[in-house]
């Protein structure tokens, strides 16, 4: 499915990657990004497989909350010099669908290549189910929020700069993203896991305001 080339590059960035977040406390752990390969793999049908799998690896890469940059595409640029890459002349495609993941509050909505939506419904897939709940409450306390405090309870998210940065509780990312990803997957096979992961969720959610008292 990869010629030598395609995997000789995949090589060099897989290490590359796991070099920047091998250390990461903010839930985007290497292990997340092999995840979304992973999953990102097992998507695949017509799409660039090379583009699709490159996507994956880099698509956290540049998160500003990980890693701030004042330019996505010199920050790219000088990490493919820097790496002596050789991206087959599928750099700009590659670049362009790094930077239209994530949900970012679900503010900033951009059209994705089909390379792309498999990377993204692999990203919403590992917020969801059980590693999703344990990802929401593990970011939460890096950033110290607590898991849910009553006085807390009015604080309302209405645009991407507070979604990234207002103090809330943890328990409301639920409402303000996790329960909302399992209508945004659009791949057939994402959406049978996500269906899954999502009744998980609510199960969760319901008990845990059961347990609130
Ligand atoms: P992704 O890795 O999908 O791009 P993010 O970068 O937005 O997701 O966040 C990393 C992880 O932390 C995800 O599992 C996400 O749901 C969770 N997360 C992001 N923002 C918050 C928040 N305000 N409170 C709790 N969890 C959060
Ligand atoms: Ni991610």
């Amino acid at each position: 499915m990869l010629t030598s080339k395609e995997n000789k590059c995949i090589q060099i960035v897989r290490h590359y990657v796991e070099s920047v977040f091998i250390d990461d406390e903010t839930g985007h752990d290497y292990e997340h990004i092999k995840r979304v390969v992973t999953l990102t793999t097992r998507f695949i049908t017509n799409e660039d497989a090379f583009v699709a799998i490159m996507i994956a690896y880099m698509h956290d890469l540049f998160d500003d909350k990980l890693n701030k940059v004042d330019s996505i595409e010199e920050a790219f640029a000088s990490m493919v010099k820097k790496e002596g890459l050789d991206l087959l002349g599928k750099d700009k495609e590659i670049l362009k669908g790094i930077m239209s993941i994530g949900f970012r509050g679900g503010f900033n909505t951009v059209k994705q290549s089909p390379e792309a939506v498999l990377v993204s419904d692999a990203d919403y897939l590992d917020a969801m189910g059980a590693i999703g709940i344990a990802r929401c409450f593990y970011y939460a306390g890096t950033k110290g929020h607590p898991i849910y405090d009553a006085q807390l309870d009015s604080v309302v998210i209405d645009n991407e700069q507070a979604y990234r940065n207002e103090k809330r509780n943890a328990i409301r990312h639920f409402d303000e993203k996790l329960l909302k990803l399992k209508d945004r997957i659009q791949t057939p096979s994402a959406q049978e896991m996500a269906n899954d992961r999502h009744q998980f969720l609510l199960e969760y959610y319901q008990r845990f305001w059961d347990e609130v008292l």
